[in-house]
């Protein structure tokens, strides 16, 4: 069964304009922790899938160790883009661009790893985990076990109580924002340590939703007016050195509709739920004081 609507289809997340690409091919982390975890988790010689390629990016760090590998993507200017510039870099021969739907595609014979970089913080707006869960479905009735390798192989998420500052040159606007999770920022003050609410492994049994209900201990005060989400991807896990590759997605700093005065020791009670994919407009979450 599908979990897209065509309307969807059309949504940013599921259709990431050919121009953020740019973007994405200039994060040194992302890039950095993506080429060192595909060297190692693909074995010589190997069968790759490649869910949502887009420019092809992580194909080609695939090919420079697989034999085979197959790049799904589903907007018809990425396919170009990835054919073109796939073909301009070496190990182009091994890799075959496919316009299909992620929710649809099996590739022709059994794979050993299946990378998938449809990730978005809080596992919202893209969707990684549906598709994914769609695929060893179908892969499973096909196939039969094993499931291929996934890379990533997992994800952690956590939330933090911040007092986030939404002055905008006198204009206040407390609108949702992202931020880069390696940089210092200087209009967010941490008011608790990140609270863990959801640790998934793709290659267990997946979550379809999010419903969280903790309590989170205030180690500064301040003016609780925002939560910040994080979220860790695990991209693989270097055994033998006892060590993970990891990414995080942006951090998500998500304004309360009624901001809370805190003191240092208090305790928030802190809840939301929503199904992973959703748009970031359905996390709405709540926050109380505990007397
Ligand atoms: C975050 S981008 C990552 C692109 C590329 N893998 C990279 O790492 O640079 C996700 C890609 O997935 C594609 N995509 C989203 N939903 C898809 C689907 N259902 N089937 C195939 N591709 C999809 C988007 O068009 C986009 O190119």
């Amino acid at each position: 069964m599908k979990t897209t609507t065509s309307q969807e289809h059309l949504e940013l997340g599921q259709f990431i304009p050919f121009i953020y690409h740019h973007n994405m091919l200039a994060d040194p982390a992302r890039m950095e922790a993506f080429r060192e975890a595909i060297a190692i988790a693909v074995p010589a010689g190997s069968n790759v899938l490649d869910l949502g390629g887009g420019t092809g990016v992580l194909s080609f760090f695939a090919a420079q160790r697989a034999s085979r590998v197959w790049c799904v993507e589903r907007n018809p200017e990425l396919v170009q883009a990835a054919g073109r510039l796939l073909s301009i870099n070496p190990g182009a021969e091994r890799v075959e661009v496919i316009q299909a739907d992620a929710f649809d595609y099996l590739p022709p014979e059994p794979v050993d790893v299946v990378i998938c970089e449809m990730l978005h913080v809080g596992m919202l707006r893209e969707k990684q985990v549906p598709v994914l869960a769609s695929f060893k479905r179908r892969y499973l009735e096909k196939f039969g076990a094993p499931l291929p390798l996934f890379l990533p192989e997992a994800f952690l998420q956590a939330v933090q109580p911040v007092q986030q500052s939404f002055d905008f040159n006198g204009y206040y606007a407390p609108i949702p924002s992202l931020q880069d999770p390696s940089a210092r920022h200087q209009h967010t003050r941490e008011l608790a340590k990140p609270a863990l609410f959801q640790v998934a492994s793709y290659g267990e049994s997946l979550p379809m939703d999010c419903a969280w209900q903790g309590e989170i201990t205030i180690t500064e005060s301040g003016s609780l007016n925002a939560l910040r989400f994080i979220t860790k991807n695990v991209l693989t896990i270097v055994e033998t050195e006892q060590r993970s590759i990891d990414w995080f997605s942006q951090y998500l700093i998500m304004p309360l509709s009624d901001p809370l005065e805190v003191t240092a020791n208090q305790q928030v009670s802190v809840s939301f739920a929503y199904t992973l994919g959703d748009p970031i407009a359905r996390l709405k979450p709540i926050v109380t004081l505990i007397d």
